[in-house]
Order: structure tokens, then C-alpha cells, then sequence
């Protein structure tokens, strides 16, 4: 399996995905990482991986549609059928999504369907959630939405700051993530009616 990430930010997913395919842990190759933002510091960590990178503009495109259908352009160039969404902040356009069923996979800050969208993790916390998590899903044409692959809670205890809550979710992410990668990889992941059956 040939796979490329697209990310926005900080990369710390990218980086778990990018050290767990090197250690032989996800049996797959990352081809690729794209990026919508020019200095998003994903991208300097993939120059320290050695993992091809590129940056595309959003504005250099009319629309959506069309950065989508350049992004198209170039996974099918790189013989690239999956992607792993890691902090990528645009909505990706239907005609996308229909290109790639059920093999476009993101991770997401919250328990799904709750609070999807964006800072959901600071939204949970200032509603006063008792209990949170992270999602790992397959995308569909809405956003943070599509069948569940993995879900882990996490309390919120009496107390704990936004910056644990914080570190606590990522530090969750970066066992979730790789973990259902490698189970899409090792093709043990398999969509009945939008449930999610894995063959461990
Ligand atoms: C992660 O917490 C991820 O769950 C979130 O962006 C962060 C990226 O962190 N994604 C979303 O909110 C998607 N709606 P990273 O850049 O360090 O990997």
C-alpha cells in the first residue's frame, strides 16, 4: 500500500505515521506529504524524514473543486489510493471524497458524532464534559464524519487543565492513529452499512 498524508499544522500525527511505516510497524509506504499551508511545520518535518513533500495553494485555484481535482492529479500520478488526513483543515469537496471510498481515513479530537468541526477539544472542555476522547474514521462527504474505525475516551478529571487535556488526547492519537493505519494496511478493516468490522 502506497499512501500519502495531507496536513496543515503541526504534524506530530504525520511524524508518528512517518516513524511507524520506517519501523516496519504499518506495512505500507508513505509516498507523499501535502500540505495546503506554505509554512506549516509538517512540511520541515518531512524534510527531516526525507519524505517527499509539496506544498499547494489554495490560491492558486478558482475553487475547491479545483485544488481538489489538482490534489487528484497528483496522487494518481504517485500511484497513491489511500490518504491520511492528519490536521488538515480544509473540507475536502464531494468530488474528492466519491474518488476515494472509504479510503481517505482522520483522526479527530473528539468522540464523534460530538463535536465535530473545529477547536473541538476546547469546545468539550468549556462545555464541561466529563468524558472525551479521539476518533479515527473513514470520511464521507460531511465533515468529521464517515464510518468509525477506532474510538478511545479519556476523562476529564476535577482539576485538570486545558494543556493535560491536551497533551493526554495527543499522546492518545499517536497509539490511535498508526494502530488503524496499520489494521487498514494489513486489510483488516472491512465497511458493512457504514460499521466498521475489524479482523484482528
Ligand atoms: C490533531 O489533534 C487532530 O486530531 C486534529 O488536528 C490536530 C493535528 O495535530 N484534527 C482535526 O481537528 C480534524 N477536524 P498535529 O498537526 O500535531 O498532528
Amino acid at each position: 500500500m502506497k499512501f500519502a498524508v495531507l496536513a496543515s499544522g503541526n504534524g506530530s500525527n504525520f511524524e508518528v505515521l512517518a516513524r511507524s511505516v520506517r519501523s516496519g510497524s504499518i506495512p505500507a509506504e508513505l509516498a507523499l506529504l501535502l500540505s495546503d499551508k506554505k509554512n506549516a511545520y509538517v512540511r520541515q518535518r518531512a524534510r527531516n524524514l526525507q519524505i517527499p513533500e509539496q506544498w499547494l495553494n489554495p490560491q492558486d485555484f478558482p475553487d475547491r473543486r479545483a485544488y481538489d481535482q489538482a490534489l487528484k492529479e497528483i496522487l494518481t500520478r504517485e500511484g497513491i489510493d489511500f490518504v491520511a488526513l492528519a490536521g488538515y483543515m480544509r473540507i475536502l469537496s464531494a468530488e474528492f471524497v466519491r474518488s476515494y471510498p472509504n479510503k481517505i481515513m482522520n483522526i479527530h479530537p473528539a468522540l464523534l458524532p460530538s463535536f465535530p468541526g473545529t477547536d473541538s477539544l476546547y469546545r468539550a472542555y468549556r462545555h464541561g464534559c466529563k468524558v472525551t476522547g479521539v476518533t479515527v474514521h473513514f470520511v464521507d462527504e460531511q465533515v468529521d464524519h464517515g464510518p468509525i474505525i477506532l474510538q478511545q475516551p479519556l476523562l476529564i478529571t476535577p482539576g485538570m487543565t486545558y494543556e493535560e487535556l491536551e497533551t493526554r488526547v495527543h499522546e492518545i492519537e499517536h497509539q490511535l492513529y498508526p494502530h488503524a493505519v496499520r489494521l487498514y494496511a494489513a486489510g483488516k478493516l472491512l465497511v458493512k452499512k457504514n460499521h466498521v468490522e475489524i479482523a484482528e
